[in-house]
């Protein structure tokens, strides 16, 4: 029965989310609903304040870069937000945090990095992931303008 639910569960939320690259400016509950849905904030215990950006790639993956996470021990993490200074955001905890093997802290070569969150995201209404290129996409192409988004 368990199982079931957890499989029923999981079909659910990979429905929601399977839509990635979403962006919308709804209101929702009076606010202006995440402009950049799939942006993140990497927030410092100790210093209490954001340390770096990430992107949200499944309910429960962020991509982000790995010199942040070498001296950063102790964080939590925000999503679904246009403003740190909101009162209300909601607080996700991280289970772990993995550099990529070949990551290179001199010449920051692969600085990769793939964050696990404790719980998956449920809450789509402000939250979506960023669309990945497969492996196979040669649509990002050199001096092709895109978008930067940060804190
Ligand atoms: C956290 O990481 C950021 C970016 O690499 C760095 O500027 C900051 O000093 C780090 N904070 C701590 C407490 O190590
Ligand atoms: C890391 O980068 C530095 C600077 O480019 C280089 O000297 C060093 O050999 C690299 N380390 C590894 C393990 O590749």
């Amino acid at each position: 029965m368990t199982l079931l639910f957890n499989l029923l569960s999981l079909v659910i939320v990979g429905k929601v989310f399977s839509s990635c690259g979403s962006k919308s400016l709804r209101i929702i509950n009076g606010e202006v609903a995440a402009v950049w849905p799939w942006m993140v904030s990497f927030q410092s215990v100790s210093q209490n304040r954001h340390f770096c950006g990430g992107s949200l790639i499944t309910p429960q993956f962020v991509l982000s870069a790995a010199h942040c996470f070498e001296h950063n021990k102790t964080f939590f993490m925000i999503a679904g937000a246009n403003n740190l200074n909101d009162p209300n955001l909601i607080i996700h905890e991280v289970s772990s945090v993995t550099l990529h093997e070949n990551y290179n802290s001199t010449s920051l070569e692969n600085d990769i990095a793939l964050i696990k969150l404790t719980e998956e995201i449920t809450d789509s209404s402000k939250v979506s992931p960023i669309c990945l290129p497969s492996h196979t996409d040669e649509s990002l192409i050199i001096n092709q303008k895109v978008i930067i988004s940060g804190w």
